[in-house]
């Protein structure tokens, strides 16, 4: 018994000394996929790669009881579009909280919600200023409801927000300031934080400086030298420094130099743009998670930086308004496989990640077009493509993706057999006119994935209790026998 005691203290000292001195990495676990691995399943991949904090979108009652008794940290979400009726009413806040927060914790095997992120980049330009009166409201009221339920301690609010809630007039940090349209709401929401130390949250994508600007030197997006920017005294080597001090810079002209920053969205996809691919995925994260294990931080905020990873997963349901990459900012692929290797720990350990454990894929067919031999109307096959994408995920068959070398033909049917998959591969959907054919030989070709869906957690569950029902019913049988 002391020796099993002795043991066990060695390796939590261990395990605690391994700790010590590792940057504070979280991922984004988004859930906007088609088929949805199990909550059990993501939680098992974070464990297995000791990924200790994990943000959220919403609170997911499945998912966030999942997280029960694992220590991770959990930052839980509220969606835009709730906002509206928290800010409303304080009892809708009170009850937010009850539901979603209180019910998950205990003192022994609890979930562990440090935060509560209220809205999702709710002021973005793009929105117009839709959530412009209720988004301040809401926090307030989800902070008093914290408070009140005794978790306030503990609990800290914060809006995720874009990082175009700040600009800067002369394209150098030192310019930073907030945008001049909500100017006066940031100031307020910021001292609100600073009062009740809770941190800015703000997402950084070198990935879009460079989407969006023809212009934007390359490297400078990387964490691997070139192009460097002088602002004052101080040199910039990339757009992810330059961008955080601009935040830095706004803060302190604010009033708020102090104020902790936590970087709630950073990543790079891997399809759905030409430079969405995994090489290039590879260099940004090894770049990123060298620069948070070396402890630097920033020129104006030296030392370790909280980071939240984008993201865990694929999700191929994601809007594409931004762009095909949408779909493709996973580490993981749909199905929790790698893409790459990576250095979760940021100590230099890089080695591939451990995938998703346990999954239950379709069977290993295929939906193809069978019209190789007879040459078909661009009108006839054209409005079935148009069917079979808008209903499904073809977001890499675009240029400069992973699909976009296909022949004309292989393009019909990567359209078909996304659709067939997102469909559970029925066989009323791989009809199209007669034009479509269920195969067994793999279709992939090349750098293409035709991939076969997974079964989704929900239909796995109804499997599962099925299961359980007719184990139950033979019980019962035997026992009445
Ligand atoms: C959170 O609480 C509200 C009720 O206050 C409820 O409507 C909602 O479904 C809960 N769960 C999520 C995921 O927001
Ligand atoms: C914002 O305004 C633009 C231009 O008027 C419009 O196209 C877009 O749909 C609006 N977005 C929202 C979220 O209202
Ligand atoms: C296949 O489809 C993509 C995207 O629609 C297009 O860019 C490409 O030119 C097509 N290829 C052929 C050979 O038709
Ligand atoms: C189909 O082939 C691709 C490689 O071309 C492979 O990655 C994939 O695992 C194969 N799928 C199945 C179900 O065997």
């Amino acid at each position: 018994m002391a020796r099993a005691v002795f043991i066990l203290w060695t390796f939590c000292v261990i395990l605690g000394s391994a700790n010590v001195g590792q940057a504070a990495i979280g991922v984004n676990w988004g859930t906007q996929a088609s088929h949805p691995l199990l909550p059990s399943t993501v939680v098992g991949m974070l464990k297995d790669n000791a990924i200790k904090k994990v943000k959220l979108f919403d609170a997911d009652p499945w998912t966030v009881s999942s997280l029960a008794g694992t220590g991770i940290e959990v930052m839980l979400g509220i969606p835009n579009n709730q906002l509206k009726d928290l800010a409303k009413s304080y009892g809708n806040a009170k009850d937010w909280v009850k539901k979603n927060v209180t019910k998950h914790l205990s003192d022994t095997g609890g979930v562990n919600i440090r935060y509560v992120a209220v809205g999702n980049e709710p002021f973005l330009k793009s929105y117009n200023g839709t959530h412009d009166k209720t988004t301040f409201p809401a926090l307030k009221n989800i902070h008093k409801a914290l408070n009140e339920a005794g978790h306030g301690d503990k609990i800290k609010v914060t809006i995720p927000l874009n990082a175009d809630v700040y600009d800067s007039q002369s394209d150098k940090p030192s310019g930073g300031d907030f945008r001049k349209d909500i100017r006066d709401l940031m100031v307020q929401i910021v001292s609100f934080l600073n009062e009740n130390k809770a941190p800015f949250l703000v997402n950084i994508y070198p990935f879009l400086s460079l989407y969006s600007n023809a212009g934007f030197p390359m490297d400078f997006a990387f964490f691997d030298g070139g192009h460097p920017i002088q602002d004052k005294n101080v040199q910039y080597t990339n757009v992810f420094d330059a961008n955080f001090d601009t935040l830095v810079w706004t803060l302190k002209k604010n009033g708020f130099e102090n104020l902790e920053i936590i970087v709630g969205e950073v990543g790079w996809p891997t399809d759905g743009d030409k430079n969405a691919n995994i090489k290039l995925a590879k260099r940004f994260y090894d770049g990123l998670l060298k620069k948070l294990g070396s402890k630097k931080g920033t020129p104006l905020r030296p030392g370790t930086m909280e980071v939240y990873l984008f993201g865990l997963l694929d999700e191929d349901i994601k809007s594409v308004a931004p762009g095909g990459f949408e779909r493709h900012w996973g580490i993981f692929r749909y199905d929790g496989q790698p893409k790459f290797a990576i250095d979760f720990t940021s100590q230099g350990h890089e080695t591939m990640p451990i995938g998703a454990k346990g999954v239950q894929y379709m069977d290993s067919q295929w939906c193809v077009y069978k019209g190789d031999h007879v040459l078909k109307e661009a009108s006839v096959v054209a409005p079935e493509i148009d069917y079979a994408c808008s209903n499904s995920d073809c977001t890499s068959l675009g240029y400069g993706s992973a699909c976009n070398d296909l022949t004309a033909n292989g393009n019909i049917s990567y359209a078909f057999n996304m659709y067939f998959q997102m469909q559970d591969q029925s066989v009323e959907a791989c009809k199209f006119n007669g034009l479509a054919e269920i195969v067994q030989q793999n279709a992939s070709t090349g750098h293409c994935l035709f991939p076969i869906q997974i079964v989704s957690a929900g239909e796995r569950i109804g499997l599962a209790s099925g299961a359980r029902l007719f184990a139950g019913l033979v019980l019962s049988f035997f026992v009445l026998v």
